[in-house]
């Protein structure tokens, strides 16, 4: 049996860039803190707890989409390619075509270092032939691909509707320059959570034993640790809701008391009911998604939907 081969190119982002995004953002009105600051070691394992919750549909039926037409998927990806994995996490879900794929170089890209870095140990465990390239990088903003294996195409997956967590303008933007990284003919799989019955949107965000609201004001934790502030976590409250409108689930920290927190050597006060903004999560139909996908310059080829009609993966080939 051959050894794991795995390379891990560090391009995390310093320190100075979550200090300079929380202070902006806590300078906003509303407030602000970008979701990608949720993913420290323990946010990490929180949002693995997420997965397995059972209000938390998004994971399991994204799965069984996976397992019921991987095949089909396999062959819409290609053999051979260096296939990029955006958003890997545990590189759970990449386990479901690994089976049938055979790709020549796997690239998991994840913000998350140590998760990052424990969950490709793991896969070199399970999968020994596999080449495994982990990037550890913000995908938010411009990024490159650190390795390119001669000749070989290239294919995406960007599983658990993280591309939800911008909105539209941004989400073309962050398609655009992913179907620009793969090159004209590649392809993306692509998990989108689809809008539905706003009650059951609801309840996947607040679920009944609070893991949703650790994993959010965990944000907090994180931010006195790293940033040395000092944001007392009983001041504040995990509130989740879906906003009609733009068509998003929204999570918001909400100050239960007039205070003031010190980050970074300024100061934020806070009245009664303030929120800081901290995730948005949009839903889309799979109409609206196949057009933000074409405005990207990517052509819808296929789409999977689970019988009740709760989560999407489509399947993007860039034109
Ligand atoms: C919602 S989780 C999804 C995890 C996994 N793909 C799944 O489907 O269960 C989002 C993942 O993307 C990573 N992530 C979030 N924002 C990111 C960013 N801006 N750049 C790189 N990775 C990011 C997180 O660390 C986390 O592993």
């Amino acid at each position: 049996m051959s050894e794991p081969t795995i390379h891990f190119y560090d391009l995390h982002p310093p320190l100075t860039d979550l200090k300079a995004e929380v202070l902006t953002g806590l300078s906003g009105q509303p407030k602000t803190i970008p979701p990608k600051f949720f993913y420290d070691e323990y946010g990490s394992q929180l949002f693995a707890q997420i997965t397995e919750l059972p209000e938390y549909y998004l994971t399991r039926t994204e799965i069984a989409i996976l397992q019921e037409h991987g095949e089909e998927m396999v062959s819409l990806l290609g053999n051979e390619c260096l296939l990029v994995e955006l958003g890997s996490g545990s590189s759970q879900k990449i386990r479901l075509l690994l089976d049938a794929l055979q790709p020549a170089v796997y690239m998991p890209i994840d913000i998350s270092k140590k998760h990052l870095w424990q969950s490709v140990q793991m896969l070199a465990i399970d999968y020994p032939d596999l080449e495994i390239h982990a990037v550890c990088t913000d995908y938010s903003g411009q990024f490159h691909l650190p390795y390119h294996p001669d000749n070989k195409p290239k294919a995406a997956f960007f599983p658990g509707s993280s591309i939800g967590n911008f909105d539209p303008p941004h989400a073309q933007e962050l398609l655009q320059q992913v179907a620009q990284l793969l090159g004209s003919d590649s392809t993306l799989l692509i998990g989108v959570d689809l809008k539905k019955d706003p009650q059951r949107l609801n309840a996947a965000y607040n679920d009944a034993t609070g893991v949703t609201a650790a994993f959010n004001l965990n944000l907090l934790t994180r931010i006195n640790r790293e940033l040395n502030a000092n944001f007392e976590l009983s001041r504040f409250e995990h509130q989740a809701f879906y906003n009609e409108k733009p068509g998003r689930m929204e999570m918001h920290l909400v100050s239960n008391t007039p205070h003031e927190v010190k980050v970074g050597g300024q100061t934020f006060e806070f009245v009664t009911g303030e929120n800081i903004h901290t995730e948005n999560s949009y839903k889309y139909t799979v109409a609206q998604f196949q057009n933000l996908a074409n405005a990207a310059g990517l052509q819808p080829e296929q789409v999977w939907i689970d019988p009740a009609e709760l989560f999407s993966v489509h399947c993007l080939r860039v034109r």
